[in-house]
């Protein structure tokens, strides 16, 4: 090929053979995602050699990307297999993946309209969908793309304390009449502490409110913690309501959380990261009513909605506030939009920004909102059969109610032996990481209410009942062989 490693200009044929060369594996690897186990056998993991020595003068390309393709896949952790039973990471669309490589060709600098002017209109578009969806009407609504779910709560909560306090922004936390408090129930997710911790107000002032047996959030509770606070001198200020928990994927009672923020002069955030994606399926959005009524709301397209990392959604009712909370002005930065949309870089903590919209725009486009409709509908289905497969064997019982595609199992055997928790959690550690060991499946453990229990979920939109099948002879076998060490 005459391939000149000193320069970063390739030919024409050059590019084409290695993109030929990169879409083949791809579409190979997309080929095997039904069948293929989520990671090696434990005995033949971390094969991979290291490259200590900063590599001074490059190697043929073709063969650098053969074999980094050949190692990330042979030795990789393959979340978007329909194997893959564990967190909220999905199988991405093979359009999105499409939209990545064109993004990343293309390049736009999303800070500004004025260098990205068609990109930043079609991602205003895609938060105009998705705002639709929660009923919010196009021009009362602002938002914008994030990295994810994490960003949105941090800049969701940001909003409901500017919104409080006009000032802070420029003052700081030194004028504030009293220490504010944000409420949470105790199955929400660790962000919002990392939130709190980051504005300054301190994590120990998310104030965690005890969740029921459906994992949902303690109405009676909550309202008793706010008349304390109040009493003791706090500032109550905003609560979340979360709209499909990590553990357990419960949604709190969205609806009274809204009257009561509507009654305390609360904000309302709702964290629907993961159970957001219901806005699009006809059958199911109404699980999700009293969301509208929200100020602020972070949906993660990069979880339900099988979307690539990164994209995370934040949308809010008040959208100058976006502009108060992250707008600034220097020397080198456009004193105004030079459309009717505002800069990015004046609504989002982000300056540089890449365009992480593409990827939803392009699958909406393609597929339209009723293939979401029946993705839902399809993992709802899949996973009241892998609970009814799960409890059939007799080795576990139902730890939570499933509210979504989330299961959360205990082992029938530490009932049996009349274990505390601390040695149900070994137990259920010894049951996971026999899953895992043979690579073909993975799971996890987490805590609900406190307690140990075992946690799988339907996420990849490849998963069918055969997979099922696969994963519950796995986890009876599992239980019987702890059993017999006991
Ligand atoms: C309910 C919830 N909120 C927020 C997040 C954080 O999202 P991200 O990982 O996109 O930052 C998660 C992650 O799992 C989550 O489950």
């Amino acid at each position: 090929m005459g391939f000149d490693r000193s320069k970063f200009e390739l030919d024409s044929e050059q590019r084409q053979q290695l993109g030929y060369q990169l879409i083949d594996r791809i579409n190979a690897y997309f080929s095997s995602l039904t069948h293929r186990p989520v990671q090696q056998p434990v005995e033949l993991r971390g094969q991979f050699p290291p490259t200590p020595q900063l590599p001074e003068l490059g190697e043929d390309a073709s063969r650098v990307l053969d074999s980094i393709c050949t190692d990330l896949i042979d030795q990789g952790f393959h979340v978007p297999t329909a194997n893959y039973f564990g967190l909220m990471n999905p199988t991405p669309t093979y359009m999105a993946v499409l939209a990545e490589a064109l993004v990343a060709t293309l390049n736009p600098q999303l800070a500004t309209q004025a260098r990205s002017q068609l990109a930043s209109r079609l991602e205003h578009e895609t938060l105009g969908w998705i705002a639709q969806r929660v009923g919010w009407e196009s021009e009362n609504f602002g938002g914008t793309f994030t990295s994810g779910g994490n960003e949105a709560n941090f800049s969701g909560l940001a909003l409901g304390l500017t919104h409080r306090f006009p000032n802070i922004i420029e003052d700081g936390l030194l004028g504030l009449p009293a220490q504010p408090v944000f409420y949470a129930s105790a199955e929400s997710h660790h962000s919002l502490e990392k939130s709190l911790g980051l504005l300054g107000l301190g994590r120990k002032f998310l104030h965690r409110i005890p969740a029921d047996h459906r994992a949902q959030i303690s109405l009676n509770t909550l309202e008793a913690q706010i008349q304390t606070d109040r009493a003791a001198g706090l500032l109550p200020l905003a609560v979340v309501g979360t709209a499909g928990t990590t553990s357990s994927g419960a949604i709190d009672p969205l609806s009274a959380l809204a009257d009561l923020c509507a009654r305390h002069h609360l904000w309302f955030h709702v964290d629907a990261a993961y159970a957001g994606a219901l806005i699009f399926s006809n059958q199911h959005r109404a699980l999700l009513a009293g969301m509208e009524r929200a100020d602020s709301i972070t949906l993660d397209p990069h979880k339900w909605l099988s979307m690539p990392f990164a994209a995370g959604v934040l949308l809010t009712r008040h959208p100058a506030l976006l502009e108060s909370v992250f707008g600034i002005d220097t020397a080198y930065l456009p004193k105004s939009s030079s459309g009717p949309l505002p800069d990015n870089f004046r609504i989002s903590a982000q300056w540089s920004r890449r365009m992480n919209s593409l990827k939803f725009w392009l699958t909406l486009r393609v597929h339209g909102r009723v293939a979401y409709e029946e993705l839902i509908d399809n993992q709802l289905q899949l996973a009241a059969y892998l609970e009814e497969k799960v409890l059939a064997t007799g080795s576990y019982t139902l730890a939570t109610p499933r509210a979504l595609t989330i299961l959360n199992f205990r082992a029938r055997l530490a009932d049996d032996l009349h274990l505390d928790d601390e040695a149900t959690a070994t137990l259920h550690r010894e049951i996971v990481n026999q899953i895992p060991a043979d690579g073909e499946h993975w799971i996890s453990t987490t805590r609900v209410h406190g307690k140990s229990v075992l946690r799988m979920m339907v996420i990849s939109y490849l998963s069918r009942k055969e997979h099922v099948d696969a994963l519950v002879t796995k986890l009876h076998a599992a239980a019987h062989s702890v059993a017999l060490q006991k």
